[in-house]
């Protein structure tokens, strides 16, 4: 039998969801439900999708999604307990609720897996970090993970580096947007004219990140063959490394993830 799936809260992130899961698993199998009724009657023209109330969703759905603020998880998991069976697998993508809070609302032996995306997973270029509660059998994680793969790069780890992850994937996309802010700064500095500066900037974090995926060499190895005896980048690069770049950004990671792990309490 294939599976139904449902995503429950269909804000920035479960249309993402939607969006990515779509090719997938065809249209037929997808149900969402919101608080909104406009914003299902939206979802409904743009996807053709089914949309349901959360208790009509959870009696179809095998796999339910659950895409709501962190703050919103707990009435919505209370809400839907009375229809859950061990059968059914919930996947939340809610920051920071651990997946032992998320079984203590559910009846006994209901699989749990909690998922860390990123923004990027909105344009199908995210990270995503899986973690399975123990209640999920392999195929279903197996299933998941598949599915997932379209928004982006997708691996298992143990629910213990979900803060790490955070603190890398979840947060990194803001210390690459000031990276890239701050280098178009730099451009224009330099005498280029704003925009021009901005697209190359993108461009150059853009093929620069290409670069290290795509022909698989360590950064360190690529960044030698663009800094030449006595050159310009040399020259850039001491800068960067009076100024603790590495040490800085190893900082920010770390720091991040910290506060991940506070916030988590
Ligand atoms: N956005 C990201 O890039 C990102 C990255 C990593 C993780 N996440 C996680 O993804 C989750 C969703 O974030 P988001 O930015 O997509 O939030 P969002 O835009 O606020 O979307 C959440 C949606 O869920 C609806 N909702 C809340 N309670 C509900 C309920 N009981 N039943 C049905 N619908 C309900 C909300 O309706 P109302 O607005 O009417 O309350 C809203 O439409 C969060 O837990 C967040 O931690 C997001």
């Amino acid at each position: 039998m294939r599976e139904r799936v449902g995503i429950i809260g269909v804000g920035a992130m479960g249309e993402a969801l939607l969006k990515g899961l779509l090719p997938v698993v065809s249209k037929e199998m997808l149900v969402v439900a919101d608080k909104a009724a406009e914003k299902l009657a939206k979802l409904k023209t743009a996807y053709q999708v089914e949309s349901q109330t959360v208790s009509g969703l959870v009696q179809k759905a095998q796999v339910i999604f659950l895409a709501v603020k962190p703050q919103d998880l707990t009435a919505l998991l209370q809400e839907m307990a009375s229809n859950l069976t061990p059968s059914k697998t919930i996947v939340s993508v809610a920051a920071g609720v651990a997946i032992a809070k998320i079984e203590k609302e559910l009846p006994e032996n209901v699989g749990v897996i909690r998922v860390m995306p990123n923004t990027p997973c909105l344009i199908n270029e995210g990270v995503m970090a899986v973690s399975a509660g123990r209640h999920v059998s392999a195929d279903r994680l197996e299933l998941v993970v598949s599915w997932l793969q379209n928004l982006g790069v997708v691996r298992v780890v143990p629910e213990e580096l979900l803060d790490a992850v955070t603190g890398l994937s979840g947060s990194g996309p803001a210390y690459v947007y000031m990276m890239i802010e701050a280098l178009a700064d730099g451009g224009v500095l330099a005498g280029l004219p704003r925009q021009m500066a901005l697209e190359f900037a993108v461009q150059t974090v853009l093929g620069a990140a290409k670069m290290v995926q795509e022909t698989g060499e360590h950064p360190a190895v690529l960044r030698e063959m663009v800094t030449s005896p006595g050159g310009t980048t040399a020259a850039g690069l001491l800068h960067l490394e009076q100024g603790a770049f590495r040490s800085l950004l190893q900082k920010a990671v770390t720091a991040a993830a910290k506060r991940s792990k506070e916030l988590g309490g």
